[in-house]
């Protein structure tokens, strides 16, 4: 049995919100004001008094102003401030991950320090850059202490950023909702194989349309339906666990009625991935857990779309199971009949995502879906590729790939494509059966692309590997959320 008592959905931690100008605070307030390498302050919203101020402890102090550094610890003669805080924004045009130090530093600084942390944001950014910096700082004040004893101590409370853009706040409620998705996401990944099993995914999930009954159903497919459904491949991955496996559809109709091609999204969700019979080596086995995180950033991005209300129709699935090793678990060598009626000779079991995926895939026809995009952390040779920066993106559609890399880069949560072409293909050619599991260790993950794409002859299709950025690893392990994100800002540009 397990016990998931997580509450969803994540409650925020820190308000914010736009202001016009600085007002009156109880409890302590700090001012950042972002400084270029040149000393000059980026804002074009003028504070009386600021500038002297600001002048003044640049004559005590020689602040480099490197992008993301900062400068504090001098009292601020700006009414109702108790100290102002030079955020450094360097010379030139802010890469993404210098906004995001930037962002962490801020934030750490005013968990020690400050109750509100007002921010003077005009001028300081260009506009992508400063969404992106936006969400960063709502991202940073994210902490998982479910299972803490005492949650850490933290003086931040309220994020204000001074404004005289009215649209800001409209895009910061958009922010918002990207950000309470992302959270969710970040909870389930975050949460350990014992607590989050593919039931208790569903379960979340079933949550999740209760609270929002207008805009989201959600229906839940079980082991024994799977199986009937003739889920040969997601049969052999969830067969080896006591642990029952699940098929989790949502239904989301943001628009007046469910369009009839609404746009599908597909997430791994193995629970845990030992890597059954083809036993993986212990050593870092437990970010494993983290094997769920496509699922759970398909599950987050319900969220968002439920609290940013976009009005477009998308259907997802989540491919819930664990990868167990048993008496009952595949063998290598065996074979099984998907229920596209392809078979496939399972060589090693550790390759089960694409197993999972390749019935769910198969499944979502149904829905005539206008497009198709599934994440998953997929393979490791993707994070040989690409590292922990960019997701590896692989479309056949040239179209849909440019679309997802520009989504991206709105939203500082980026992908590169590399190729799903038909060359690659032949490395599944198995001897006995339509195809094999693995391609071997050349291009790993572009034949994992192309086992994936061999179940959607139906609609444009997409792959996220996020096996990079789902999480970060070590020490500090913890689920990024991504690509959230991403897929919020490819699902803002598109028409139902
Ligand atoms: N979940 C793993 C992929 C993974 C590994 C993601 C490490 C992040 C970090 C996946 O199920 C897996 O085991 N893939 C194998 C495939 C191989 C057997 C062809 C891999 O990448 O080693
Ligand atoms: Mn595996
Ligand atoms: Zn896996």
């Amino acid at each position: 049995m397990t016990q998931a008592t997580l509450k969803i959905p994540a409650q925020p931690f820190v308000t914010i919100e736009t202001a016009d100008h600085l007002s009156e605070h109880t409890g302590s307030h700090s001012l950042a004001v972002f400084v270029s390498s040149d000393q000059k302050i980026k804002a074009s919203h003028s504070l009386s008094g600021l500038s002297e101020s600001v002048a003044e402890v640049f004559k005590l102090t020689s602040f480099a102003a490197g992008a993301g550094e900062l400068q504090m610890d001098f009292s601020a003669p700006v009414k109702s401030v108790d100290q102002i805080v030079l955020a450094g924004v360097g010379d030139k045009l802010m890469s993404d991950t210098a906004i995001q130090k930037l962002a962490s530093n801020l934030i750490s600084y005013a968990d020690k320090q400050a109750e509100t942390l007002s921010l003077l944001v005009d001028g300081a950014f260009e506009p992508r850059s400063l969404e992106v910096f936006i969400l960063s700082l709502l991202n940073h004040t994210y902490r998982f202490e479910h299972f803490k004893s005492k949650p850490a101590s933290r003086k931040l409370a309220h994020i204000k950023l001074i404004t005289h853009d009215a649209e800001l706040s409209t895009r910061l409620n958009y922010l918002k909702a990207v950000h309470t998705g992302q959270s969710m996401a970040r909870d389930m990944g975050n949460l350990p194989g014992n607590h989050c099993q593919p039931m208790d995914l569903a379960r979340y999930a079933r949550c999740l349309a209760k609270e929002y009954p207008k805009l989201l159903k959600v229906k839940v497919i079980d082991e024994n339906q799977i199986e009937k459904l003739g889920m040969g491949c997601f049969m052999s991955v969830t067969q080896g666990s006591d642990a029952e496996g699940q098929l989790v559809i949502l239904e989301y109709q943001g628009g007046s009625k469910m369009s009839d091609n609404p746009v599908a999204l597909v997430g791994k969700g193995v629970t845990f991935d030992t890597g059954g019979i083809s036993l993986k080596p212990g050593a870092g086995m437990e970010e494993m857990k983290f094997d769920m995180c496509g699922a759970a950033a398909v599950l987050g991005t319900f969220k968002a779309l439920c609290e940013s209300g976009l009005p477009i129709s998308v259907v997802g699935a989540l491919a819930c199971a664990e990868n167990m090793p048993s008496g009952k678990a595949t063998r290598p060598g065996d074979v099984v009949t998907s229920m596209s009626g392809q078979t496939v000779e399972i060589l090693n079991t550790d390759a089960e995502g694409r197993l999972v995926l390749s019935d769910t895939l198969t499944y979502m026809k149904q829905f005539n879906p206008k497009l198709v995009i599934d994440m998953a952390t997929l393979t490791g040779a993707c994070v040989i590729a690409l590292g922990h920066v960019q997701t590896g993106l692989f479309s056949t559609d040239n179209e849909l790939a440019a679309k997802l890399i520009e989504a991206g880069h709105r939203a500082g949560d980026k992908a590169w494509r590399l190729p799903v072409e038909e060359e690659y293909q032949e490395l599944l050619d198995s001897p006995i059966a339509d195809m094999q599991n693995i391609g071997g260790r050349a291009a790993g993950s572009i034949t994992a692309a192309c086992f994936l794409s061999r179940f959607v002859d139906y609609a444009p299709w997409a792959h996220l590997d996020i096996a990079g950025t789902a999480w970060v690893s070590g020490k500090s392990r913890q689920a990024s959320g991504r690509p959230v994100p991403l897929l919020m800002s490819f699902l803002s540009d598109i028409e139902d």
